[in-house]
């Protein structure tokens, strides 16, 4: 193998295999550097990114701007704990409050840390607002859900990769099937229901839409019944669906909102969540933070995220690239029925579903030969193919990937 520098591939591969704990099962490829749309295995291939590490590289891999924010900070100042006031932190928290239309944002870091503040605030709201009996506050989860990996998501995740092994669960969380407004009904009958946690379209699940409609009348019996509905937009949030938010398209306004991923385009993690005073200020100083959360750098690069999403009007690029993209694999599917189903999703977060059992290997072969042919994209649950470019991918580039997912779909073999 030519090594251009670094390490090889094969070495690379190899010692994350010797060395590194096995919670994950990557494909084959290793990369070393990346650019828009594009990234480079050490010896020089070239691929097109078609998961964006999971739609947090919306703005394209190492935006100049947001390197150039990122390097800047990165040379007057990192870290100063929140023990002291930054001069970064609260520009960010005015464009963010501002942009999204709420109060306040409480910045963390990974996504799921942005969700368990999510879940603690709806706590505390609960016990100081709504007045539910103390220990008795209920949160409504959905079946099939994906929030992260903590013990307390894990708790209400109905995927047992997820939480098999890990128990005792934490208790106060109930889950209902997704897209099911009568189970929620139900659910809500409860008085100590306090919050329904939901994903607007689900990502890890396989892209599952609901059906249209459903986002605002659920919000609309939460509102009916005194309960938060809390959007876990980690995934779908930030342009990534054609819309800033995936709930945008049903005009729904979520009492909290929940973002991560791309809040960095990628290049380290920032999440938080955004909420109005009555949820936000419940929860007093001393009671929840983190070392790392609302740090200058985080701020600065994510501000400058942000503003790269809004200026180049990213959601826009995403809904009309969606349209063309979904187009291309309907006409896909209508040569290789017996291979594909389906395809679903909305601006650029799709999936096509293929004509297996969940345990066959065909999505991780097709995967196999797509990296081959320069795209990447990865299965998830097994018969599912999840396709998330970075939003700056031109039609020209869009076109070329739907010729490279086409020669591969119609001429695999099983
Ligand atoms: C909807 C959703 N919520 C939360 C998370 C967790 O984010 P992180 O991996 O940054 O903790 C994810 C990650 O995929 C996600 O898709």
């Amino acid at each position: 193998m030519i090594k251009i520098d670094g390490i090889t591939s094969q070495e690379a591969m190899l010692l994350e295999d010797r060395y590194g704990a096995h919670n994950y099962h990557p494909l084959p490829v290793v990369l070393s550097r990346g650019e828009g749309v594009y990234m480079w295995n050490p010896e020089g291939k070239r691929y097109y990114d078609f998961l964006s590490a999971y739609s947090a590289v919306n703005q394209g891999h190492c935006h100049p701007r947001i390197i150039s924010a990122l390097t800047e900070q990165a040379q007057r100042l990192t870290l100063t704990s929140r023990a002291f006031y930054n001069d970064q932190l609260g520009p960010f928290e005015k464009f963010m409050s501002e942009l999204f239309g709420y109060d306040k944002i409480m910045p963390m870091n990974t996504g799921v840390e942005a969700v368990e503040t999510a879940l603690k605030l709806c706590r505390k709201w609960a016990y100081e607002v709504k007045g539910i009996p103390e220990h008795q506050a209920k949160i409504i989860f959905v079946e099939h859900n994906f929030h992260g990996r903590t013990l307390s998501v894990i708790s209400a995740s109905s995927d047992p990769s997820s939480y098999k092994g890990y128990g005792p669960y934490m208790t106060g969380f109930q889950v209902i099937p997704y897209n099911n407004l009568n189970a929620l009904e139900k659910a809500l009958e409860d008085p100590n229901v306090a919050g329904f946690l939901v994903e607007p379209i689900q990502g890890e699940a396989g892209v599952v839409v609901p059906e249209e409609g459903f986002l605002a009348k659920a919000h609309a019996l939460c509102k009916s019944k005194h309960v938060l509905f809390i959007a876990d937009e980690v995934q779908t949030g930030l342009a990534r669906t054609g819309r800033m938010l995936a709930c945008d398209y049903e005009g729904v306004r979520p009492d909290m909102v929940i973002l991560g991923k791309a809040l960095s385009g990628g290049v380290f993690p920032v999440s938080a969540v955004l909420a109005d005073d009555e949820i936000m200020l419940t929860i007093k100083p001393g009671e929840h933070g983190s070392t790392f959360g609302g740090n200058p750098l985080a701020c600065a690069v994510a501000k400058a995220a942000m503003e790269v999403l809004v200026e180049e009007k990213l959601a826009e690029n995403a809904f009309e690239m969606g349209k063309i993209f979904r187009a291309r694999m309907q006409a896909i599917i209508a040569k290789r029925p017996d291979l594909v189903t389906l395809v679903r999703g909305k601006g650029l977060l799709n999936a096509i579903v293929i004509n297996d059992t969940e345990d066959s290997k065909t999505a991780w072969n097709i995967c196999v030969q797509l990296a081959e042919n320069g795209l990447l994209a990865k299965p998830t649950h097994g018969n599912i193919i999840r396709f998330a470019p970075p939003l700056v991918m031109t039609e020209e580039q869009l076109r070329d990937c739907c010729d490279i997912i086409e020669h591969v779909l119609i001429n695999f073999k099983a």
